[in-house]
């Protein structure tokens, strides 16, 4: 990779992303903030979703990548407690070591699992400080902060200067960054983002990926759902490939680089 003065920190030899001050964020000394074990999701006999494990550690970007119906939806929904339809459900999900998978999305949503789904979370009727206006009951957390509106503006100075446009009105680009920016005025613990890429074009797919490094230098936990795996690779600490609901390889970005099954099939059969 590069030198590039991008505001990306590039990976170290050893795979780990430089960590935010006071903390290494995303390295094996972080605690495990989210745990997913034996989940299984079946839609009527047929199973989407077949993972034994998947944890994240704080500050940590873990990707997931896979072709179309590979079960990337199906898994952060799952995690989040959102169904499409009628599946069925089983195993377990850990938020700091508590098992919330009896819980239902909005509960789990309050103890910080949000996910930024493909509808991206905006009311198209109201105008962006409106998208931006969030119930007075939700407070900062230890590891979780609560995002007001000029926070948000600072993230994305894009969405300042269309503060008084409805959400319908707005570019791809300009929702995703207004999903975010909701989400993250609910306090995340753990965010989730199922192909904030999808539609964008590629100097915003840039900027949208790009911010999810300096939300984790932060801290942040994020679960990036993508399928440009050439600009999902250029942020993530991990990259996990699903196949048919399955986990087929796991590594480090650089690892999964240079993994012939992400070259050849997502990478055009180079290093990019
Ligand atoms: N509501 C549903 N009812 C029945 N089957 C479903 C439903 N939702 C998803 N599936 C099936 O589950 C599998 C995984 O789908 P999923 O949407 O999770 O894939 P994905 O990786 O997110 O794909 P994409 O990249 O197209 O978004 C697919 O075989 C899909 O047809
Ligand atoms: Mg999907």
């Amino acid at each position: 990779m590069s030198t590039s003065p991008s505001s990306v920190p590039a990976a170290a030899a050893d795979g780990t992303r430089p960590g935010a001050p006071g903390g290494l964020p995303g390295s094996a000394a972080a605690p495990e903030v989210l745990q997913v074990a034996g989940l299984r999701v079946a839609y009527g006999g047929n199973n989407a979703l077949d993972l034994e494990r998947l944890s994240l550690r704080q500050g940590e970007v873990l990707g997931v990548v896979g072709a179309n119906g590979a079960g990337k939806s199906t898994l952060v929904n799952a995690i989040a407690g959102w169904s499409r339809g009628t599946p069925r459900v089983s195993g377990a999900v850990r938020l700091d070591g508590v098992d919330v998978s009896a819980l239902p999305a909005h509960r789990r949503a309050r103890a910080g699992l949000l996910l930024v789904p493909e509808g991206k979370l905006v009311f198209g009727q109201m105008s962006v400080d409106e998208n931006l206006t969030v119930p007075g009951d939700v407070h900062d957390a230890p590891g979780r902060h609560v995002y007001d509106r000029e926070e948000v503006f600072e993230l994305f100075p894009r969405l300042r200067e269309r503060r008084g446009h409805l959400g319908s009105q707005l570019s791809g680009g300009e929702r995703q960054m207004l999903g975010i920016g909701r989400a993250l005025m609910l306090g995340p613990r753990v965010l989730m983002l199922d192909e904030p890429s999808i539609g964008l074009a590629p100097r915003l797919v840039s900027a949208v990926l790009e911010t999810m490094r300096t939300l984790a230098g932060k801290g942040l936990t994020i679960l990036l759902v993508e399928q440009n795996v050439r600009a999902a690779i250029e942020v993530v600490d991990r990259l996990v490939l699903l196949e048919r609901g399955r986990v087929i390889v796991e590594g480090t970005a650089s690892e999964m680089r240079d993994d012939p099954r992400i070259a050849e099939a997502y990478l055009g059969g180079g290093h990019g």
